[in-house]
């Protein structure tokens, strides 16, 4: 099967990571796929390079390919553009164009880094949290925004949710569950907010359609605390857009760093692959920044878009691997283990990738 993938590195440490996962992924060419990489310009390198965040000329190449891997934006040098100038905008504006709503955030606390966690060894050990994030409604698309004077003495924004925005999302959300532990936890802001309780009642009609999957039912906060306390408890989280995005950073906490994890937005006309994490400027051009985000993006890729389960759980494995062999980037350091680079890390990975796709087409060529 032939694939065209679109890279977007954009900014800050986004090309370093996006470069190891692309390492990983080029050991596949061939072997039951072949890709086709084709970089474009996204976020504050867009910017420097067009005046625009996402050029026509990128969002066509992403709209003619069968995914998109993103590094990630953000560039402190136009943080004071208007809101729509700025990289993130670009970003948000090509999640819309590609159509993705379903964003898939699974948060692990990997067995070899929970002695690393800052939580007990007993609260986080085999945590393995799906947080689908409804990703193109609720306060970042919604209208109308802005301010309401020129002086900027207020502005606004609308969080609006259509119940059937709220329906696929869920739908994605039970189905998920289903193939996990069949637990879904719905957060929301019920008892405050208009949008909140469509999602909820709509959610609970949803889950009729899911009978074997059981439904519980958190505000945000609650749920923030939960997640810390005793993030066991969660299975499936489906939430929308802004809470998704919190919760998300919340559950690296227990995944030991947000350089751990990776995301998938399904469900549009060309799926989007993105590390959780930004652009992180106070670690860019280092090369320290952990790289293994962008890397299970990239077996996510495998496993969704190109319908490669098994290659994606052999990177996913190769992680485990090296982690437990002791290998770190100092982001996830601790004492008895050796620190590495972006690109050893991303070196190691690969090189345990091709040895275990190595062994297997030996294995079938006896
Ligand atoms: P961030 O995710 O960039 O960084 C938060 C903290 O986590 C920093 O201390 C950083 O060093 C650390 N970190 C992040 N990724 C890491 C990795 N792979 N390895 C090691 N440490 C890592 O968030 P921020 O600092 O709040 O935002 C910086 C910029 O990134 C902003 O412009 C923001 O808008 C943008 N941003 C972009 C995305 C994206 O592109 N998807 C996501 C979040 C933030
Ligand atoms: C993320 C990021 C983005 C978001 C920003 C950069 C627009 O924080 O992917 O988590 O808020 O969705
Ligand atoms: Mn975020």
């Amino acid at each position: 099967m032939k694939l065209k993938i679109t890279l977007l590195p954009g900014d800050g440490i986004g090309p370093a990571v996006t470069r190891e996962a692309v390492k990983t992924l080029r050991i596949f060419d061939g072997l039951g796929s072949d890709f086709e990489f084709e970089e474009a310009l996204l976020g504050g390198v867009a910017i420097a390079e067009t005046g625009s965040p996402l050029p026509i000329k990128t969002l066509d190449k992403c709209l003619s390919s069968d995914a998109v891997l993103m590094g990630a934006v953000g560039d402190r040098r136009f943080d004071a553009l208007p809101q729509s100038k700025r990289p993130e905008a670009g970003l948000l504006a090509l999640r819309r164009a590609l159509g993705g709503f379903a964003n898939l955030r699974p948060a692990r606390a990997h067995s070899a880094l929970v002695s690393r966690s800052p939580f007990r060894a007993e609260v986080v050990a085999n945590v393995d949290v799906l947080i689908v994030r409804e990703l193109l409604g609720g306060a970042y698309f919604g209208e109308p925004r802005g301010y309401t004077d020129e002086e900027r003495t207020s502005a606004f924004n609308t969080i609006r949710y259509s119940v059937e925005e709220v329906e696929r999302i869920a739908r994605v959300a039970f189905q998920e569950a289903r193939s996990r532990k069949g637990k879904v936890t719905s957060v929301d802001k019920a008892n405050v907010l208009e949008t909140s309780q469509l999602w909820r009642e709509t959610v609970i009609r949803i889950a009729r359609e899911f009978p074997d999957v059981a439904l519980e039912h958190l505000y945000v906060d609650a749920c923030a605390m939960f997640l810390s306390l005793d993030p066991r408890r969660f299975d499936v989280i489906l939430t929308e857009n802004l809470f998704g995005d919190i919760l998300s950073d919340q559950a690296a906490v227990f995944a030991t760093s947000l350089g751990m994890l990776p995301s998938a937005s399904l469900g549009g006309d060309v799926d989007l692959y993105e590390p959780v994490h930004g652009s992180a400027p106070d670690i860019a051009n280092k090369n320290i920044a952990n790289p293994i985000g962008a890397i299970l993006s990239a077996a996510m890729l495998l496993r969704y878009t190109a319908n490669l389960p098994a290659e994606a759980a052999s990177i996913e494995r190769a992680v485990e691997h090296v982690l437990a062999a002791g290998y770190r980037t100092p982001d996830i350091a601790q004492t008895g283990t050796r620190t590495i680079s972006t690109t050893e890390m991303g070196d190691l990975i690969a090189e345990r990738v091709s040895d275990a796709v190595h062994q297997q087409h030996a294995y079938h060529a006896v």
